[in-house]
């Protein structure tokens, strides 16, 4: 993507919004989490407005630790994104539909299937959030006790990742001939079997399902430990991150771009994006008092247990004296390390008490939060794109439809006055709208040729 003058935006989209407590306010439908028609119209507005894409965070498990937090939380009643996303690619037409899937608890083959269909069916706008799994109740989902070590999960993953990849170059682009005249279906001189062997997967290949339509649906990754940051400048297109501080921001950006420009890629084919949770006000007293309402909403049983996971689970919150000083430091956590260090840099540099830090964490967990006037906070956003702390933003809407209608009604024209974000799609495809290239088949320049009836032809290794 060409660093024009203009910023990306994803919806990040939550049931019910960010906050835990939205789902309680009179104007949030309680059911939307399995109502289609209420991410329709969600979707809806954000591709009106030309957003790049819409963003479904996952985890194959609940994340509270007991009942008292599990009875007051909307996110256990939710569509699996993959199947919402197919549902939601028959009712869009432009905006890119990324979905999130662990490369820890599932094999290569499902997954490259799901998301080569999903980029068929939306004519080329899928994306994958590649994740690797910070949340400790899903082990014992996949019959495990805990979860693999922090490392150890990186490098399946990116042996997960270059299997999917040649999964998706089973078939070149033109295989499918479907000539009905000869009777001839397949080019199978244009079909290459994978034969993979490593450290965690045996596949053979090939896929049955013809190339994605993107070559490979978009490379979406959030992690950003040191591992997290390496597989990030090897493989995602776009990064995620949680960063509410300008001078960290740009120290990422920096950090991320350089390692990547190291293994041979261009600085325009990485786009980082950080999280915004935008409150906004036609004063930034209300910003104020609207965020106040939402927080009354959420039990103290559900922020301790959120701040509890965010910080890594390594501290017993409850038995905790909340009006003290959070410490400079705590053990390092086998879950997600990135975070923990970013709501410890921010609880020590505000010097907040571990009330003030629960309370931030359950409305933004970490991610920059601006309460302001349309004005304010489309100010904070050009300082983060301009000072290159961002190439563009997951919007995080705090509770929808409202605060994503705010958002659309209000940020983005101001956005689009400073000359910052479109107007309109450009391309078809969610490469083409975010500058990416579409990637070569693998196979195509391999040394090896290929032959339809050996199982070793076409073969990497
Ligand atoms: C914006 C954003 C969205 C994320 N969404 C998910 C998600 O849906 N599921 C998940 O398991 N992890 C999610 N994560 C966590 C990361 O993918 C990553 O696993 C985590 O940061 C741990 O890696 P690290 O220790 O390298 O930071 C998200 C992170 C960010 C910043």
């Amino acid at each position: 993507m060409r660093r024009n003058d203009e910023m990306k935006l994803g919806l990040f989209l939550a049931q019910a919004g960010y906050n835990e407590g939205a789902w309680r306010d009179p104007s949030v439908p309680a059911n939307g989490g399995v109502d289609i028609d209420h991410y329709a119209r969600l979707v809806a507005i954000a591709e009106q407005a030309a957003f790049h894409f819409v963003f479904l965070p996952d985890s194959p498990s609940v994340v509270e630790k007991d009942h008292a937090s599990i009875a007051r939380v909307s996110r256990n009643d939710g569509f699996e994104p993959i199947t919402l996303l197919s549902a939601l690619s028959a009712r869009t037409q432009y905006i890119g539909l990324v979905a999130t899937a662990t490369t820890t608890y599932h094999e290569p083959y499902h997954l490259a299937r799901m998301f080569a269909s999903l980029d068929h069916l939306s004519r080329g706008r899928a994306a994958w959030n590649i994740v690797t799994s910070g949340n400790k109740f899903e082990a014992p989902n996949f019959g495990a006790k805990e979860l693999p070590d922090h490392d150890v999960r990186y490098d399946r993953a990116r042996e997960f990742v270059q299997v999917v990849k040649g999964l998706w170059d089973s078939w070149e682009d033109d295989a499918f001939t479907r000539d009905k005249e000869s009777g001839i279906f397949a080019d199978t001189s244009k079909l290459h079997l994978l034969n993979h062997r490593g450290d965690y997967f045996s596949v053979r290949g090939p896929l049955n399902v013809a190339r994605p339509a993107q070559g490979y649906p978009v490379l979406v990754q959030a992690g950003a430990s040191d591992a997290g940051i390496r597989f990030g400048a090897e493989l995602a297109e776009v990064v995620f991150t949680a960063e509410p501080s300008l001078e960290n921001g740009r120290r990422y950006y920096a950090t991320l771009k350089e390692k990547a420009r190291a293994l041979g890629r261009e600085d325009d084919q990485v786009a980082v994006m950080p999280g915004i949770v935008p409150i906004v006000g036609t004063t930034t007293q209300e910003a104020h008092e609207k965020l106040q309402k939402l927080e009354s909403y959420t039990h103290i049983d559900v922020q301790i247990d959120t701040a509890d996971r965010w910080l890594g689970a390594v501290t017993d919150l409850r038995s905790m004296n909340l009006d003290s000083l959070v410490p400079e430091s705590l053990p390092q956590t086998n879950l997600i390390q990135s975070r923990q260090k970013v709501l410890l840099d921010l609880a020590v540099r505000q010097k907040f008490t571990w009330r003030q830090l629960i309370s931030l964490v359950s409305s933004c967990r970490g991610h920059l939060m601006v309460l302001g006037t349309p004005d304010e906070i489309a100010n904070k956003m050009v300082d983060f794109f301009d000072q290159r702390a961002a190439d563009g933003f997951n919007v995080i809407p705090a509770m929808v439809p409202s605060g994503l209608k705010d958002f659309v009604d209000l940020v983005v024209p101001e956005l689009r006055r400073r000359g910052k974000f479109r107007s309109r799609y450009f391309g078809q495809t969610l490469r083409e709208n975010l500058g990416l290239k579409r990637p070569f088949n693998q196979f195509m320049h391999a040394s090896v040729s290929s032959h339809p009836s050996s199982d070793n032809f076409g073969a990497r290794e």
